[in-house]
């Protein structure tokens, strides 16, 4: 798809009345210059998301998100920036100019739009198959019998391929389509013996994989007899294909999962096919695969509150885990675990007991922590005190990575009790092992794998805290502001976050929300959130004056800790100077 121009970009966010769009989330009212509401990206008791209407920005002093017009609408309504565009575009009525890529970008945009032509072209050929074909009245059977609606196969374009090794590339060459093109789209493979292409996918049911825009990617194929391996023939990855960015349905589960703030994850097509005629449309799978943090990302955009509903067995379980750990790390979304009782799949329990049962099985719903603890439980033995020692181990982690609160109370209760000791060994018993566990690896190692951690709350770290409150004060007085900004150094800022907000406020002093969408999340939210701060109150040169100097105190104070013995002396002379300073400074405002 060609790039939205820049200036129809900046005509959209023009004509954006940023109080309207977000009203539509949360209840705002007027506080001076400002608009205030309730935080619609997390639970709040109490008003504290910020909407600027003069530069149309919104940040929350709550939970730290913020950024601009396009932001909000990438995050409430799980679009990509582009499509946030196009979706506010549609919504205040402008009209949007793409511009011309260059021309290597335009013939890469045309062999890509080729490609999905091509799949196109394979999703229609294989529903006409499937509709009209003798061969395919098994298949028509076999679906019908699953209990799978006609609509619901319509709607996600079920299909059949041939038997025969040829039905489809033959075709597609006499269109004019490369043998090359075929291979890309994953519609071919290749047999080296007979230097020929021949089709992937024969005899069996299609599930075309769609994006999030619709466009057919890929296929999930199949096999009607149990003696059909692999039982599920998936597209291979390649470039029209990621798999580990693959969500089934997500194009028709977007709308409802944001309306209706939930998204269900399940593991199959079949149970997708059963949720949506059963009317759970904000469904989805994983595709029997380990949640990938593309995949949780995506459903974390997608709705605030995710619930899991993966098969019962074993390996569905250690799914379920593995999918709670990578969606934990997005803080602003719940996720919950829907136990299906007696080892079935959402599909065998919709079939069974009807959308009531699917219905009751979300709302037992349980929290990961209450997840994790039960299936440490179900896999344990119980039976002697040497085997209970074991299952206190395998609780060691579990425990270790909640979150104390109400919840992880309530989990230590019950674990106590299954393991008929009292809580107060439990307690000891947890820490006891906890000390002897290996050690984490160590911090450097563990940045370069670390995934990038998710914009934290503000309130949190309060150092960094006071740094931001100071970036807006020198933004709140411009002139006096500046120069400080230049002498504030890498030591006087306690995270490399806080060196890139100085370096962009130094960069854009005029305007430091303009080239908002440009910038990394996290440093969209602390840009957004000085420049509201600096709304609030002009600050001083003095005032100024005395935040540069506690935060080069706190640098100092830093920075004595790992200091050589030899260099400890100076520091701290320094140190003396400026509590000295900060000392006068402070008396002349009493
Ligand atoms: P299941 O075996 O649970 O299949 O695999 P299912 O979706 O319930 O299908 P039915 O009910 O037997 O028809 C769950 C998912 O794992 C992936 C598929 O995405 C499947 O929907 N899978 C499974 C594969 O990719 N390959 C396989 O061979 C098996
Ligand atoms: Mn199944």
């Amino acid at each position: 798809m060609p790039r939205i121009s820049d200036a129809s970009k900046e005509k959209v966010r023009e004509a954006v009345d940023i109080v309207d769009l977000v009203n539509h989330y949360t209840d705002l009212r007027r506080n001076g210059s400002q608009y205030m509401g309730r935080c619609p990206f997390h639970e709040d008791n109490s008003p504290s998301f910020s909407v600027n209407p003069h530069d149309k920005v919104y940040h929350c002093f709550g939970c730290g998100v913020g950024g601009d017009v396009f932001k909000f609408v990438q995050e409430k309504e799980g679009l990509d920036f582009a499509g946030s565009i196009e979706y506010l575009a549609d919504q205040f009525n402008v009209e949007i100019e793409y511009e011309e890529l260059d021309p290597k970008a335009q013939e890469r945009q045309k062999q890509r739009e080729r490609l999905f032509e091509l799949l196109e072209r394979a999703t229609k050929f294989y529903e006409r198959t499937l509709a009209d074909s003798d061969e395919a009245a098994p298949a028509r059977e076999y679906l019908a019998g699953r209990g799978f609606s006609p609509e619901v196969l319509a709607k996600f374009r079920v299909g059949y391929s041939p038997k025969a090794w040829d039905k489809l590339f033959v075709p597609a060459l006499r269109q004019g389509f490369t043998e090359k093109e075929l291979l890309d789209a994953g519609l071919v493979q290749y047999n080296r013996e007979r230097n020929q292409i021949f089709d992937r996918f024969r005899g069996r049911i299609m599930f075309p994989l769609a994006d999030k825009k619709g466009v057919v990617r890929g296929f999930g194929a199949r096999g009607m007899r149990d003696s059909d391996k692999p039982k599920y023939l998936n597209s291979a990855d390649g470039p029209a294909y990621h798999k580990g960015s693959q969500i089934f349905a997500i194009d028709h589960a977007r709308r409802p999962a944001a309306s209706k703030k939930r998204v269900i994850a399940v593991e199959g097509y079949a149970d997708v096919l059963a949720l949506h005629d059963a009317g759970f449309e904000e469904s989805v799978a994983v595709m029997g695969t380990a949640m990938t943090e593309q995949q949780a990302a995506e459903l974390a955009r997608m709705a605030p509150r995710v619930y899991l509903a993966l098969d019962a067995d074993a390996a569905g379980r250690s799914a379920a885990l593995r999918a709670a750990e990578v969606l934990g790390a997005h803080k602003d979304t719940e996720t919950l675990v829907i136990q299906i009782p007696d080892g079935k799949d959402p599909d065998e329990l919709i079939k069974n007991g009807g959308p009531e049962a699917f219905e009751a099985a979300i709302s037992r719903a349980v929290t990961v922590a209450e997840f994790a603890v039960a299936q440490v439980f179900a896999e344990g033995d119980l039976s002697s005190a040497r085997e209970r020692e074991h299952v206190l181990d395998d609780l060691v982690p579990v425990f270790n990575a909640m979150a104390p609160g109400p919840v992880k109370e309530d989990q230590m209760r019950v674990a106590a009790d299954r393991l008929g000791i009292s809580e107060a060994v439990l307690r000891e018993s947890l820490r006891e092992r906890a000390r002897n566990a290996p050690k984490p690896r160590r911090q450097d190692e563990q940045q370069e794998t670390a995934p990038a951690p998710p914009p934290r709350p503000i309130q949190n770290d309060p150092r960094e805290r006071s740094e931001r409150i100071f970036l807006a004060q020198c933004l709140s007085n411009a002139p006096v502001g500046k120069t400080y900004l230049e002498q504030l150094q890498d030591g006087d800022l306690s995270t490399p976050l806080m060196r890139e907000l100085r370096d962009h406020l130094r960069n854009n002093a005029e305007n430091p929300l303009a080239k908002l969408p440009e910038l990394k999340p996290e440093l969209q939210s602390a840009v957004t959130e000085v420049a509201m701060l600096s709304e609030r109150e002009h600050a001083s040169a003095e005032v100024i004056q005395l935040g540069f100097l506690q935060l080069e105190k706190a640098g100092l104070d830093r920075k004595i800790s790992g200091a050589p013995g030899d260099q400890k002396a100076e520091i701290e002379l320094k140190r003396q100077e400026l509590i000295r300073k900060i000392g006068e400074l402070s008396a002349e405002f009493a």
